[in-house]
């Protein structure tokens, strides 16, 4: 990661190469809600895929659903959202905009001071004491602190005035929880074992940009491990690692990660590690790893009347599985990502070349193939279409040989090919590496294994 480069700078990268765009943009935007373009849904979606592989494919302890979104309303009532989810929210009484208090003690002390532990007095005192102004109009004239529920509601039904509330899911974890004997009985799992599910969920966040960071519809990638209670600490801890294993491998330093143990856990707790990422804006979250106990599934056998005991095949002890669960939202790790990839080299002759160093597994283009010249293009196009069955490849005849490698280098392709007119000749090509800028040349045929193996995760 190039050191200092601002959130705004990542940004403007983002929307000028296709990664993001601010959503409904034509509109004048809408506040916390972005789209993936071209390349930004290729990086997405291999961040999710390598996350999968890890935690789903490569185990045979662990299953994935994919859940409806719109669930049973009774499921929030069990899990305590509607009674008692919400975030501390402040108002700015000048300009009239809404922040969380937490959120700005902690971008303010950036990540030096966690609010997570205080109550709504002491993040007052904290924000009086440590002269917070708003973050969007400078003034410091504030509420006191009340709580918000971020729960989006919607209406079931025709006539809304027959309608039944619904709820768009704020986290995903509760489908994994309702589907815990559909998942037993059907895999026949023993204990310990993990329900795995990557999905949209939807928080009505009010919160002072960031990009990524917090947005109000978001993907998380969530797994819940069902075990003995004697072992959940085992388990926990390794999950920890896990986490931290898994993104220290996709390429974010571990300088730039740690770990924090969370001061306040809830009444049902014994355990709870956030791993924050160095953000451009200074400490945050990027993902959880929590003890739940018995909690959950004991609240959903209490409010659906079915039980939720596991009988030990083994033991014949009948018991409610304690849970240990991890959740990282893709677009955030997305964001780390980029901020860790984002580079600026200032090259022999003095110009600037911005290149992006993602891991080749994630990268949204494994290759591009470039023709040195356009009448080469019949060749080159075979090229393509040869890796195009294996790889996401991108292809440009547009521009001297130079730009195109900064496009390239851009939007973070590990490798170019370059079709010459010795190609012609002897079926060689030219492979541009993007970190090292180093070339070879390598016949057609042995490109495909060779990228594979630049591209293992
Ligand atoms: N089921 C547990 C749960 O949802 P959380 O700490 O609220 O826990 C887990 O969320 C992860 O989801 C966070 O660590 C973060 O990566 C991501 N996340 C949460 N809220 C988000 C938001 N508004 N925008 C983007 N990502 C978010």
């Amino acid at each position: 990661m190039k050191q200092n480069v601002s959130m705004d700078k990542i940004q403007a990268h983002c929307k000028t190469v296709g990664f993001v765009f601010p959503g409904s943009e034509i509109y004048g935007g809408f506040a916390n809600t972005w789209d993936f373009g071209p390349i930004g849904v290729e990086l997405k979606n291999n961040i999710k895929r390598a996350w999968w592989k890890k935690f789903v494919q490569e185990r045979t302890d662990t299953f994935g659903v994919d859940c409806a979104i719109l669930m049973n309303p009774r499921v929030w009532d069990a899990s305590g959202h509607v009674a008692s989810f919400g975030d501390p929210k402040m108002d700015c009484k000048n300009c009239k905009q809404r922040f969380r208090a937490d959120t700005l003690i902690e971008e303010h002390s950036k990540g030096a001071v966690s609010a997570e532990a205080m109550t709504n007095e002491q993040m007052e005192a904290y924000i009086e004491e440590h002269n917070i102004h708003c973050p969007h109009c400078g003034a410091k004239d504030w509420t006191p602190i009340r709580k918000f529920n971020p729960m989006f509601i919607t209406s079931r039904g025709t006539l809304e005035a027959d309608a039944d509330k619904v709820y768009l899911r704020p986290e995903t974890c509760q489908g994994e929880y309702v589907n815990f004997l559909n998942v037993q009985r059907t895999t026949r799992a023993k204990i310990p074992f993990a329900i795995a599910q990557i999905g949209k969920s939807f928080r009505n966040e009010i919160t002072p940009g960031n990009f990524l960071f917090r947005t109000i519809e978001f993907e998380q990638m969530e797994l819940q491990k069902f075990c003995h209670d004697k072992d959940s600490m085992d388990i926990y801890n390794d999950y920890k690692q896990q986490a931290w294993n898994f993104v220290t491998s996709l390429g974010l330093q571990a300088d730039h990660l740690r770990f924090h143990d969370h001061d306040k856990l809830a009444h049902y707790a014994k355990a709870a590690c956030d791993i924050q990422y160095l953000f451009p804006m200074g400490w945050q979250e990027l993902n959880g790893v929590h003890h739940r106990g018995t909690w959950d599934l004991s609240r959903h056998q209490e409010y659906s009347g079915k039980s939720m005991a596991y009988l030990d095949p083994f033991t014949n002890e009948k018991y409610i599985p304690t849970v240990i669960e991890y959740s990282i939202g893709a677009d955030r790790l997305t964001l780390a990502l980029i901020c860790e990839a984002y580079d600026e080299e200032t090259l022999e002759n003095g110009e600037t070349r911005v290149v992006m160093h993602f891991h080749p597994a994630i990268a949204p283009y494994k290759v591009a193939v470039l023709p040195l010249q356009k009448n080469l293009s019949e060749k080159a196009k075979e090229v393509f279409s040869k890796l195009s069955t294996f790889f996401m490849c991108d292809y440009d005849e547009a521009g001297s040989i130079g730009k195109r490698y900064r496009r390239q280098d851009q939007i973070g392709t590990p490798m170019c090919v370059t079709i010459d007119f010795d190609t012609l000749e002897d079926n060689t090509v030219t492979l541009r590496d993007r970190d090292t800028m180093e070339q070879i040349r390598l016949p057609i045929e042995e490109l495909v294994p060779y990228i594979t193996n630049k591209i293992a995760f």
